[in-house]
């Protein structure tokens, strides 16, 4: 059956037919290319097919490898304490010992398969609660209480798996995949250095899609005016046409520094602001607001897949260390507003999933709002690749600018 595209409004493509049947993207099948279907413009400067999309990916599908994961905020994770998680699909254990360091374990024990998290951890050794078996942060078993003193058994045969796990800039991440001995650099927030001189809080929400969508609607522009209307962000649908230069960084992408729009609340800080953003694999999206030459606000939103139909997500605020007991005065207010912001697109999520659960694998990346879109499944495949065969990972996006109406 076929389906109007579009409308003929400025700047969108002449109404069209597109086939319905086209829409469906199966695995290993090219998606729709709503390009000259849509009367979409190719446009000379970039010379990319518009609405392109890399071959040989499944939206929904699979998770970036041999990566790091958001796991939990290190203030929410105080010495002797541990939690328990679902990551990727995993149950994993992430505690903090007494010395103050972070470790990660898979949350089963290897005795009878009960979540070790559900025991006790005394700052050094983590206790399951079925049988007492011990196990230290490396997931060695150390004491099985139902031995006799006749009785022995190898007790350093007896493991636990264990992630790598390592804190960063106040977040605890851990790691997935098949290196564990060379794993990448963990995503880094821009220009905070250690986090040091900075305040922090993070904002954590449950997405109900698969990692893939959440990580194309972080990157997305073109929903801002539509889905972030309120009096302290945006009034109303004024469109205005931006342009902005990207160019390949690290595992992503970064726009190079720029003055931020007048419509954006940034510019209530003053004229001398400069906003700079990235992404990062595995979906982690970077911002930072630069004021005289220095950094006073940054921000990473971390995507971590619980399973394949469910994200968590960890949005950190970091703010310039000022007035000394300042920031349980900040925190709340801060927190009001990332919520806020975070929750419109969280609607969306749940909206999109309703549709999600009818065609799963449904996509469709036009340009150049949808271009990030399709660069983060293009990285996605192209780490993917190295992860697996240990060839070099040669980032796939190429400088280019830009240009969309949000
Ligand atoms: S199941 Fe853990 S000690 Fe028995
Ligand atoms: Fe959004």
């Amino acid at each position: 059956m076929p389906l109007i595209s579009s409308s003929s409004a400025p700047g969108r493509a002449n109404a069209e037919l597109i086939d319905q049947d086209r829409n469906v993207l199966e695995p290993g099948r090219q998606p729709l290319i709503a390009d000259q279907e849509a009367g979409v413009e190719e446009r000379a400067s970039s010379g990319e097919n518009p609405a392109n999309f890399p071959q040989g990916v499944a939206p929904g599908v699979g998770f970036t490898e041999h990566m790091w994961y958001f796991a939990v905020a290190g203030d929410q994770l105080k010495p002797g304490k541990m939690v328990g998680k679902t990551m990727l699909g995993k149950l994993v254990l992430i505690g903090r010992r007494n010395d103050g360091a972070v470790f990660a374990m898979e949350d089963i024990c290897p005795h009878q398969a009960v979540q070790l998290s559900a025991g006790r951890f005394d700052g050094c050794e983590v206790e399951c609660p079925f049988h007492g078996w011990r196990f230290d942060s490396q997931g060695v078993c150390t004491s099985i209480p139902s031995l006799t003193n006749s009785q022995c058994a190898k007790l350093c045969n007896i493991k636990t798996k264990t992630y790598p796990c390592r804190e960063e800039q106040g977040s605890v991440w851990v790691y997935f995949g098949n290196q564990p001995d060379n794993p990448p650099p963990v995503p880094r927030a821009f220009g905070i250095g250690d986090g040091a001189g900075f305040e922090k809080t993070t904002t954590t929400l449950i997405l109900p899609n698969h990692i893939d969508y959440n990580a194309v609607a972080l990157i997305d522009t073109a929903h801002v005016p539509f889905v972030h209307n309120a009096w302290w962000w945006r009034s109303s649908r004024n469109l205005k046409e931006k342009t902005k230069r990207y160019v390949p960084d690290e595992t992503g992408w970064a726009i190079v520094k720029h003055k931020p729009s007048k419509h954006s609340i940034y510019k209530l800080i003053g004229d001398s602001i400069e906003d700079e953003i990235g992404f990062r694999l595995p979906g982690c999206r970077i911002e930072r607001l630069i004021y005289g030459g220095r950094t006073v606000l940054s921000g990473i939103t971390a995507l971590t897949p619980i399973d394949d139909k469910t994200t968590e997500l960890n949005h950190t605020t970091y703010w310039i260390k000022t007035i000394p007991g300042i920031a349980p005065l900040a925190v709340p207010i801060i927190q009001y507003f990332v919520t806020a912001f975070l929750s419109q697109d969280k609607d969306m999520a749940e909206l999109q999933q309703k549709c999600l659960v009818h065609n799963p694998r449904l996509i469709m990346t036009i340009k150049d709002a949808g271009t990030p879109g399709r660069w983060y499944f293009e990285l996605k495949k192209a780490w993917n690749e190295s992860a697996r065969s240990g060839k070099p990972f040669v980032n796939p996006v190429k400088p280019s600018t830009l240009q969309w109406r949000t």
